[in-house]
């Protein structure tokens, strides 16, 4: 709760009047940039939705979840959307059209079972542990697009836009791993067993909801240079992505580097990306 309360006070939403979106070469940030911009656009606006898909998921929530996401979370990332649309419009890319009220079947269906509060912990594990590798994703990101950013010489929107948006995202991270490994920490084998075997089938890059769209995250690795060391630079993603979740889920399995399913879920992405 202090680490929320906290987070809200040293980091309101950015004030959207903050920003300075004069662009050198604005075609050459579109071609360069574009697709990074549009996924990640997409994405932070989408928090829109995934605030309804957490009232579902968790009908009720601890307090402290509810104040993170609804108070702190939510707001500051709906501004980084706000932020990133108007940046990329402004340098003659798409609007973005973000879904952000269709829920899928399945977490409907979670939804529904989490009115037990034994699933309930379950499906509040799973959130936490997507929260981690989305966060941390959106870390390694921001640093990659911000020092992509300053190689084109776009210091205005490098500076008042990508690094206040960039240091936001850690203590949303923070907050995953603290809750994750707390709440782990409580749960029954049966729980921790459930956890492992959901968390193995839905792993999915973040904010990939299709093959499509699983694609296109392929390409924003490859704009972001992730893909350049090949299968390595792969592996050194998916290590820095699934490093908590290794930690918590998968202790028992010795000289593993990261979980398999999360290298397995990047590789598809550039597969598809690349076809
Ligand atoms: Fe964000
Ligand atoms: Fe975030």
């Amino acid at each position: 709760m202090d680490h929320v309360d906290r987070l809200g006070e040293e980091h309101p939403p950015i004030p959207l009047d903050s920003a300075d979106f004069t662009m050198r070469r604005p075609d050459l940030l579109a071609s360069r940039f574009g697709g990074v911009l549009a996924y990640m656009t997409r994405v932070e606006l989408e928090v829109e939705r995934n605030v309804l898909e957490l009232n579902l998921l968790l009908p009720d929530p601890p307090p402290v979840d509810k104040h993170f996401y609804a108070d702190v979370w939510s707001p500051q990332e709906l501004h980084h959307g706000v932020l990133l649309d108007r940046l990329q419009t402004l340098a003659g890319l798409p609007v973005s059209e973000p879904n952000v009220d269709q829920i899928s079947f399945q977490l409907r269906f979670l939804g529904a079972l989490a009115h037990l509060s034994a699933i309930q912990d379950v499906s509040r594990m799973l959130y936490y542990l997507t929260g981690v590798a989305t966060e941390q994703s959106a870390i390694l990101a921001y640093n990659l697009l911000h020092k992509g950013l300053l190689e084109l010489d776009e210091q205005a929107v490098a500076s008042t836009i990508i690094a206040p948006i960039r240091r936001q995202e850690p203590g949303h991270f923070a907050y995953y791993k603290i809750a994750a490994r707390g709440l782990w920490s409580e749960m029954a084998p049966w729980q921790k067993w459930l956890v492992r075997l959901l968390r193995k089938q839905s792993f999915e890059v973040v904010g990939a909801y299709n093959k499509s769209q699983r694609a296109e995250f392929g390409g924003v690795m490859e704009a972001l240079h992730i893909t350049d060391g090949g299968d390595e630079g792969l592996q050194k993603y998916a290590q820095q992505i699934g490093r908590v979740e290794l930690e918590l889920l998968w202790a028992q399995k010795q000289g593993l580097r990261f979980p398999g399913y999360v290298l397995d879920s990047l590789r598809s992405a550039v597969h598809l990306y690349r076809r």
